[in-house]
């Protein structure tokens, strides 16, 4: 662990995300709460940290960031730029921060603080109960920070180091924005088994348990792919084959792409208009 406990980060925004990490970091006793510094742009969130987890408010986010080795901008996008911009000169050269906005690139979280050493990172909702991925993305090559990444938020889940941010963006769109689509799939299976007269919570538990059983069965059998397992499923001219077939033919596999694809654009508008 290099993180040690002389070590500070602060959290630039307190917010869901922001409150998902800190939780991690205190249980999993990854940093003690007094080398947590926090700040958020209205007080009621600050003083609920404070006392649930021990961790300190700061007055400012320039005190936030004078104090804290690591940096974590855990504001939405549109919030970040506007937050930074005035800051330059407080930023250490080579201070690691770590933005979680989507939609805002490299290119210009460095236009902003030249001098950074920057991390994007991506954590999905899952990472809420520690089940989650975290995948980033940085443009140094240092050992350090990936070392650093894997302390920090491997309590929250399994972390993926991208190649780079065009496969940032695609992790984006199939993990964390994917868990989205998941649960639209969900929401099929279970108003289905409502229709045939299922009670809505009963229908609802089956639906995650087949989901989940789905998953885990997968990840147990490593030496099985998706389709070998889809195989035993399915056997010739049977029940699941009928339906797989259906599936097919309406070309669930296309619309599910044009949903990748329509998601990744948004992105990239969204991009383009937090330069
Ligand atoms: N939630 C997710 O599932 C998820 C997943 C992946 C990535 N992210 C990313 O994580 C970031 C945070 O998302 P979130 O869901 O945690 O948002 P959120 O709940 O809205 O939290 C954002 C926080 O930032 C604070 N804030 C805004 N401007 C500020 C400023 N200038 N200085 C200090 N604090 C400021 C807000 O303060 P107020 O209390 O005054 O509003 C709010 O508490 C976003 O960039 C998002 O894209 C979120």
């Amino acid at each position: 662990m290099i993180f040690s406990g002389t070590n500070t980060i602060g959290f630039m925004g307190c917010g869901n995300m922001a409150q998902a990490i800190i939780k991690g970091l205190i249980d999993n006793k990854v940093i003690p709460a007094q080398k947590i510094f926090i700040s958020n742009r209205s007080q009621g969130k600050l003083l609920k940290l404070r006392d649930q987890f021990g961790v300190n408010p700061v007055n400012s986010n320039e005190e936030l960031v004078e104090k804290s080795q690591v940096v974590v901008l855990a504001m939405k996008p549109q919030d970040l730029l506007a937050a930074i911009d005035p800051m330059g000169g407080i930023f250490q050269e080579k201070q690691i921060v770590i933005s979680l906005a989507a939609g805002v690139k490299l290119n210009t979280l460095k236009k902003h603080l030249p001098l950074c050493r920057w991390i994007r990172l991506m954590p999905n909702t899952p990472t809420l109960i520690g089940q989650g991925l975290v995948g980033y993305y940085t443009d140094q090559t240092d050992s350090y920070l990936d070392t650093l990444v894997e302390d920090l938020f491997k309590p929250l889940g399994q972390c993926s180091k991208l190649k780079d941010e065009e496969q940032f963006e695609s992790f984006m769109v199939a993990c964390s924005s994917g868990i989205g689509f998941v649960y639209e799939m969900m929401i099929y299976w279970q108003d289905w088994m409502i229709e045939y007269g299922f009670e809505e919570e009963v229908a609802q538990n089956l639906t995650l348990q087949t989901f989940l059983g789905a998953s885990l069965l997968a990840k147990g059998s490593p030496h099985l792919t998706l389709e070998e397992l889809q195989t035993r499923v399915a056997s010739k001219k049977g029940v699941t084959e009928a339906g797989l077939q259906s599936m097919r033919d309406s070309e669930i596999e296309r619309s599910l792409r044009v949903a990748f694809e329509k998601a990744g654009l948004r992105n990239q508008e969204m991009a383009k208009l937090l330069k």
